[in-house]
């Protein structure tokens, strides 16, 4: 059977808010140390960034990149970070088990973002786990103040005479969660939130404030804790963070590829969750939501390391996290980006976590290359092709039956209308056997023409790039899709993510 939908640009969800395609650096195995730093690497430059990964990040595209944490930030100590290297002390990192070198700190984060370029822009954690009020607001005057201050002329007294500028803040994070250092109660976390949000707003009334919501749908406060912190924080943040990561469960492929189900309705409830605390408020302010954290994350393997590791071991840089993805793993992440577009309403920040090595789209290897994991493409095709207004689609797709949600459609589908007017269909089959024809009405568009339609599948859905095999998947062209009378008509092939660009 065909899977159909209809395009209209009067019916639209909203604008792609660039901050969509944000990413994710923390602290956290090998993201940073022989990630995006590794001084002495035949592509450094003279402030030890890798060249041949700024290259890469530059063409996946990512724009907002969040730092220093993770886990990881609720043990931060900013300072520690910042001055001359070689005198930065050694730490313990509680969250990930290893020895922190502070060798890249938060003046290296800010130069490799300038070195990205101008679509790049800070997106600072807060230590709210071991620390509170003051520490932000030493930290905001660090970075953020011109000069004439003990903590400006400090950062000037660093090398950075220019302020950095940092407008977007999150206040902790995952604090719903035990694992958390410092974890906190909803309540307790609220008031310590809106005690910082209050005083950075002293400082600056115009930054961007995240408000740590769940770690995920599944946690046993989720929903409630978002009730309580908003209650408390309402008027004083200006979004809400969500976290998700999928993986297949005992060989449930299946309901592995239907994720973004559970993506969208955490989504949807969290939207509801905030409007309902705003009209308990009488509040006019919409709260947006800053989907954080979002991956295919194989979890359990991580759960059993960590488990199983030598307590007396303090690791620098180890290889944490670092898994391997398949073309099904780009199938469902490619379906996720899907679930954000299809919220770009109120989806108006998103993270990739991460950007290197750690669950990541890019790979290096010490001494040696960089490279594209599966999932690379599709994150790069919607950066650049899912920029405009985002069209409501309503699919009619054959279904099948998966076991964590029912019956479930065949298609996951979003369009992105560019301000040129042309259109690109984002589309993902997430049949394992069986192809999935799709005829597209086109009303009072204007489209003449395919101009490309990619595809990203493969024979073996476990097919992989490696160190030994870097481009063994990439993206192919189909062949044969067509636009004609207002019509366009594809073939989707088995576990598939595509791209269709209409002008
Ligand atoms: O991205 C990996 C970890 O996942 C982050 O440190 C944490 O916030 C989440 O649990």
């Amino acid at each position: 059977r065909t899977a159909r939908f209809t395009l209209d640009p009067a019916f639209t969800i909203g604008e792609v808010n660039p901050r969509l395609f944000g990413s994710f650096v923390e602290h956290l195995g090998r993201c940073v140390y022989t990630g995006v730093h590794e001084p002495g690497h035949p592509s450094a430059d003279e402030a030890g960034l890798r060249t041949d990964v700024l290259d890469l990040v530059r063409e996946l595209g990512v724009t907002t990149i969040r730092y220093p944490g993770g886990n990881f930030v609720s043990g931060y100590k900013w300072e520690d970070s910042v001055g001359p290297v070689e005198e930065r002390p050694r730490r313990l990192d509680l969250a990930w088990r290893s020895t922190e070198s502070n060798h890249f700190g938060l003046s290296e984060y800010i130069a490799f973002l300038r070195k990205i370029g101008p679509q790049a822009e800070p997106m600072m954690a807060l230590n709210l786990g071991t620390r509170g009020v003051a520490e932000a607001l030493e930290l905001q005057e660090y970075a953020n103040h011109p000069s004439g201050t003990a903590l400006s002329d400090l950062r000037v007294s660093h090398g950075d005479k220019d302020p950095f500028g940092i407008r977007l803040w999150c206040l902790g994070n995952e604090m719903d969660g035990p694992w958390q250092t410092g974890h906190k109660t909803a309540h307790e976390y609220g008031r310590l939130a809106a005690e910082t949000a209050r005083a950075m707003r002293q400082i600056d009334p115009s930054v961007q404030l995240v408000v740590c919501g769940s770690s995920s749908q599944s946690m046993p406060t989720f929903a409630e804790w978002e009730a309580t912190v908003l209650a408390e924080t309402y008027d004083l943040v200006d979004y809400v963070s969500l976290h998700a990561y999928y993986w297949p469960t005992d060989g449930d492929f299946d309901s592995f590829l239907a994720s973004a189900v559970d993506m969208e309705s955490f989504i949807d409830n969290v939207v509801a969750t905030c409007d309902h605390v705003g009209a308990r408020l009488k509040s006019k302010k919409k709260i947006n939501l800053s989907f954080d954290e979002w991956n295919v994350w194989y979890l359990p393997g991580w759960e059993e390391h960590s488990a199983t590791a030598d307590p007396r071991d303090w690791p620098e840089a180890p290889r944490l996290l670092e898994d391997n993805y398949s073309v099904m793993d780009a199938v469902v992440f490619g379906s996720l980006l899907i679930a954000l577009l299809r919220h770009a309403d109120r989806v108006t920040v998103a993270c990739l976590a991460q950007l290197v090595n750690v669950i990541a789209p890019i790979m290096t290897e010490p001494g040696g290359p960089a490279w594209r994991q599966t999932t690379f493409f599709p994150f790069a095709q919607a950066a650049r092709y899912g920029r405009g207004q985002v069209l409501d689609v309503r699919v009619d797709s054959p279904t099948y039956e998966t076991a964590k949600y029912g019956e479930t459609d065949l298609l996951h589908a979003t369009a992105v209308r560019g301000e040129d007017g042309s259109v690109t269909v984002f589309a993902v089959n997430r049949s394992r056997t069986e192809s999935l024809p799709l005829e597209v009405a086109l009303n009072g568009l204007e489209l003449t023409s395919v101009v490309e339609h990619s595809a990203l599948a493969d024979a073996d859905p476990d097919a992989r790039n490696t160190l030994d095999e870097p481009e063994r998947v990439t993206p192919h062209t189909v062949a044969g899709t067509t636009l004609r009378d207002g019509t366009l008509q594809a073939v989707l092939e088995p576990l598939s993510w595509n791209v269709i660009r209409l002008r």
